[in-house]
């Protein structure tokens, strides 16, 4: 089955074409990044004027380096959300018109679960249960998902997501945007246990996540040191890239406790780790350590497929298809779309001695 993956919901305008689910025929993303760049963050209006311009030229790529005509593929898979809804809207309303033009199925998929499907490409089936931490500049949530298509969130930020933490604290040490990768380099040179920061803990003993007090905490830092945010074109101090070190690895050691308590509850088959922040060195190599203590595999989408592209949209929308699943030409941009479809009482899931005691 080939199938047509079109993902616009934030600031890349990709299309993709899989076969089967799992084979990657051609991924072409054009992102908007220098349009942004200069405002430290995504602008909303410019990002689906972007998309606009973009995403004729994107699919017709995505269909030439595959060597195959529109006529070819068996079905469009699009991103309904969530995501900015001047954004989303340019995909859904091609998508629809490319399979009403083509008389070929189309099925709503949501952004992140295709994320979590990032990882069917390169890595071995995911055997489940699997316990999948998406983590990206929108979202920070880690899923529980007992069989394919079923997902019950088990921990969620409760304010920033991590990657969105990770750019408003480099935008705060004049370093440019994104700010994840750039951060990530400098932590490199510095030393994680230079400033210490705490791990935030819930009130209610909920297993959440919460960035928004460590980027106060930060500011904090920042203003007491009296450290100076890097200026353009010069080199960032001893100080900076420690901070940077320090912030970096508390926020890694946040996603993987949480994830290693989690999952020494669920007894997940799959750790899947997933989203932009999934680039991160630091945060695989800490991932890895919690897979091997546990003796469960942990799969990655490789850096081309951590952050938004089409692919993941494709092998989402795949397993939407085989089973029947279509969209109307109703199908709207739905901007606050959850994943959440596995109620905590499934007495299914109870039988199968999967128990939620959160
Ligand atoms: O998945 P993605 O491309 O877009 C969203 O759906 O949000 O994720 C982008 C996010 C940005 O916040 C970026 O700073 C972060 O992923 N990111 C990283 C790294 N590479 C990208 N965060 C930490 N370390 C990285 N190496
Ligand atoms: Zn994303």
């Amino acid at each position: 089955m080939l199938v047509l993956g079109i993902e616009s919901s934030c600031d890349e305008t990709a299309a993709a074409i899989v076969r089967d689910g799992r084979e990657m025929v051609s991924s072409v993303i054009s992102s908007q990044v220098d349009v942004h760049k200069r405002f430290g963050g995504v602008v909303p209006e410019l990002a689906s004027r972007e998309h606009l311009d973009k995403i004729v030229p994107v699919v017709d790529e995505a269909f030439e380096r595959a060597g195959l005509k529109k006529r070819d593929i068996d079905g469009i898979a699009v991103t309904a959300g969530p995501g900015l809804v001047g954004s989303l809207l340019v995909g859904v309303s091609f998508a629809k018109a490319m399979a009403f033009a083509l008389g070929k199925p189309l099925v709503g998929v949501n952004h992140i679960e295709g994320h979590i499907f990032s990882v069917v490409f390169e890595n071995p089936p995911v055997e489940y249960p699997a316990l999948a931490l998406v983590v990206s500049g929108g979202h920070t949530n880690l899923f529980h998902v007992p069989a394919p298509g079923k997902y019950k969130v088990v921990a969620r930020t409760r304010d920033d997501a991590a990657g969105e933490a990770f750019d408003k604290v480099a935008k705060m040490l004049g370093l440019g945007y994104p700010g994840g990768p750039i951060i990530e380099r400098l932590a490199r040179e510095g030393n994680p246990r230079s400033v210490r920061f705490s791990i935030p803990r819930m009130g209610d003993g909920r297993p959440d996540f919460s960035f928004s007090g460590l980027k106060t905490a930060v500011s904090k830092y920042v203003r007491e040191s009296s450290l100076k945010p890097v200026g353009a074109n010069e080199e960032p101090s001893q100080a900076i890239k420690d901070l940077a070190a320090s912030f970096q690895s508390v926020v890694v050691r946040s996603l993987t406790g949480t994830t290693a308590r989690l999952a020494e509850e669920l007894h997940p088959k799959t750790l899947i780790v997933a989203g932009g922040v999934a680039c991160n060195g630091a945060l695989r190599e800490e991932s890895r350590t919690v897979a091997a203590r546990l003796s469960v595999p942990v799969y990655f989408p490789s850096p081309h497929l951590s952050t938004d592209n089409a692919a993941m949209i494709a092998a989402a929308g795949t397993v939407k298809l085989e089973a029947g699943e279509r969209a109307g030409f109703d199908l709207n941009a739905d901007v606050n779309l959850r994943l959440q479809n596995v109620e905590v009482e499934d007495e299914a899931l109870r039988q199968q001695g999967v128990h939620y005691r959160l």
